[in-house]
């Protein structure tokens, strides 16, 4: 697809294997941003629009062929930027979504061991050349979040998944980190929530501060 609209606005993602502490620290995010002025548009995936929503429904219940969950995820994924990030991009807002593409490449790359190429060729069509502009990665042992989500709900599809999975989709998020590390930021989310909360913080004033000195300089 073709991604090369203005996008004024900025586009934050949280990433993480399941119960790694993501939807736990959105709502700081936000508010961090919304302190500093920005219109925000809170999403998630899979889901973030009606047709997503229901794929989310399909996708965390079923099973199905790993290419099948693949086309399925890049499918929810395209809507989503169609109907609502590229638009609120546009306007200049800024979205805050809970995952995106590095958990198609963790998930089904890593942990269903799709091949990269696949899920690049499904990127092209998905996504186009829109990535983030700062994703925070919540990294955690798979015990820990495991002993969370014990504690939390009753397990979907995902989190039924054997440590092995877990380990792999973990193992390929570090490395999506150590090749993008401009764009990730690795959190350690074994930390206290009030530890990782001032972490966060520090992330996103950083990020927040060189946006606006940027602006500045192109004023
Ligand atoms: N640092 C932490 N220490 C202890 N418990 C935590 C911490 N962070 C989150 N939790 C708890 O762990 C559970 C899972 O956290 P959360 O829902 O934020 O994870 P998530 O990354 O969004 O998971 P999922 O991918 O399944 O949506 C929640 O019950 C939450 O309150
Ligand atoms: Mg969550």
């Amino acid at each position: 697809m073709q991604t090369n609209m203005a996008t004024l606005g900025k586009f934050i993602s949280f990433e993480g294997i399941d119960g790694a502490g993501k939807s736990t620290h959105i709502e700081l995010v936000r508010q961090l941003c919304e302190a500093a002025g920005k219109q925000v548009v809170q999403t998630r995936e899979p889901g973030g629009t009606p047709l997503g929503e229901q794929l989310r429904g399909i996708l965390l219940q079923q099973k199905m062929a790993p290419a099948t969950e693949a086309m399925l995820m890049y499918a929810a994924r395209h809507e989503h930027v169609v109907q609502v990030i590229q638009p609120a991009l546009a306007r200049g807002d800024w979205v805050i979504s809970d995952r995106y593409v590095d958990s198609s490449i963790a998930y089904q790359g890593g942990g269903r061991a799709l091949a990269q190429a696949q899920l690049d060729a499904l990127g092209q069509i998905a996504i186009g050349d829109l990535l983030p502009d700062l994703t925070l990665l919540f990294d955690v042992p798979l015990e820990v979040a495991q002993e969370r989500l014990a504690r939390s709900r009753v397990f979907d599809k995902f989190e039924q998944e054997q440590a092995d999975f877990f380990q792999a989709v973990r193992g390929r998020y570090l490395q999506i980190a150590a090749t993008q590390p401009d764009r990730v930021k690795v959190v350690d989310a074994s930390q206290s929530i009030e530890e990782i909360a001032e972490v966060v913080r520090g992330i996103v004033q950083t990020f927040l501060q060189r946006n606006a000195a940027i602006a500045e300089s192109q004023a």
